[in-house]
């Protein structure tokens, strides 16, 4: 990564203004139910911690619109990460203001202080300038670790930053950059991505980019009905986005002419109906019945993708190959998990649905890397330039 990090700053005895990412799932009780961002936040909040910097937390949580939501205060968080770290983390009331400064003054060396949602204020989403400013009188530098907000031009991801001589990416960032920017660009092959989900739309730009970049792509998930039906494949009554079936045209002639190997299913479980209780039919064949929807890929398709998957020596996963969340329609999805899991490659997943399979397949720490960012890695797998990464401040400079 071309971007200065935390080891090239001198945090002692500094007030560090740094962008984390907590958005967090919360239960009724308002306990943190997932606290995988926070521990992902951890080496860096602990060596700016350890070398004497005053650490001064914000984030988002939700989407709460500008206004102040009790739902969405941001001191679970801070209580969950005092309980990692060992040591108290005050919530503050908010993210700007006399009472706010007032608290940063206070902070000691290796103290650490979490933020209100930034997003009780409409500004921190419109970028707003005068806001930007008031954020960056808390800190002497800046650093940016919420990587699954840096697609986000946000004022504390992106405007924030002009305030600021340097500004650095944490060990976070810099970790999901190396995986997701360094495997794409120089992968070890074949390189394969097995691509999901309910809608082709959200993939367009997906494919597109990856076709220059790997050897071969498997699709599962709905998205897969759209472009067998422009196959001319029979797909019953599985979900299709017929407004996108000429992008599904486009998409499938790119691939042709680049000649990369580009696998959808040609078996299916389907159903009439998709809730919990329905037991789905294995259809031997690409056709589905009139009647029935494709919600899984089916047993010959799954031999197929995990035999690509063995032979992979670099595989980035995005988006479920079927309904997941119903257990009945899991096998594909699980199945996938398992292989990806137990092949050799440098695996790299992303996408919070193909993250909550890995999960609930328990095979975690047999990937070699789970991104924290959903719309995140998926814009950089399109090829995207994060806004809150390019506000960082270069290597050479
Ligand atoms: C996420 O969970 O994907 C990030 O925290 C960004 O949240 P947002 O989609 O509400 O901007």
């Amino acid at each position: 990564m071309n971007k200065k990090t935390i080891d090239d700053i001198n945090p002692q005895g500094k007030r560090i203004l740094v962008r984390v990412d907590f958005n967090v799932p919360l239960d009724s009780a308002r306990n943190v139910t997932d606290d995988t961002r926070i521990r992902a936040a951890l080496p860096t909040i602990q060596s700016l911690m350890d070398r004497g910097g005053r650490v001064i937390l914000m984030s988002h949580l939700g989407r709460p619109k500008g206004k102040v939501n009790e739902e969405f205060r941001l001191a679970p968080a801070a209580k969950r990460l005092s309980e990692l770290l060992g040591k108290p983390v005050a919530a503050l009331p908010d993210c700007i203001g006399d009472e706010v400064k007032a608290a940063v003054s206070q902070m000691k060396d290796g103290d650490v202080v979490m933020l209100e949602n930034l997003r009780f204020h409409p500004e921190e989403e419109a970028n707003d300038p005068a806001f930007c400013q008031q954020l960056a009188e808390l800190g002497d530098m800046y650093v940016n670790d919420a990587f699954g907000t840096a697609h986000r031009a946000h004022a504390s991801t992106e405007g924030v930053t002009r305030f600021f001589d340097t500004n650095v990416a944490g060990y976070l960032m810099k970790k999901e950059i190396e995986y997701l920017v360094g495997a794409i660009e120089n992968p070890a092959r074949p390189f394969y991505a097995i691509l999901g989900g309910l809608k082709i739309s959200g993939k367009i730009d997906v494919i597109q980019n990856l076709l220059d970049k790997v050897d071969g792509i498997l699709i599962g998930g709905a998205m897969a009905y759209t472009l067998l039906k422009v196959q001319g494949v029979e797909v019953g009554d599985s979900i299709v986005e017929e407004e996108k079936l000429d992008v599904a045209r486009d998409v499938t002639d790119a691939v042709k002419k680049k000649g990369v190997l580009f696998l959808l299913p040609q078996d299916h479980k389907a159903a009439a109906e998709v809730k919990e209780g329905v037991t789905p039919q294995v259809i031997p064949d690409v056709n589905i019945p009139k009647g029935l929807k494709g919600i899984d890929i089916g047993p010959k398709t799954i031999g197929a993708y995990k035999q690509k998957i063995q032979e992979a020596k670099t595989i980035v996963w995005n988006g479920p190959m079927g309904v997941f969340e119903i257990p009945a329609f899991a096998e594909g999805t699980m199945a996938i998990a398992h292989a990806v899991a137990d092949s050799s490659a440098v695996s790299i997943v992303g996408g919070g649905d193909s993250v909550s399979a890995v999960h609930k397949a328990g095979v975690d720490d047999k990937i070699t890397h789970i991104s924290t960012g959903g719309g995140a890695s998926l814009e950089l797998l399109e090829g995207k330039l994060l806004p809150g990464l390019a506000a960082l401040t270069d290597k050479n400079s």
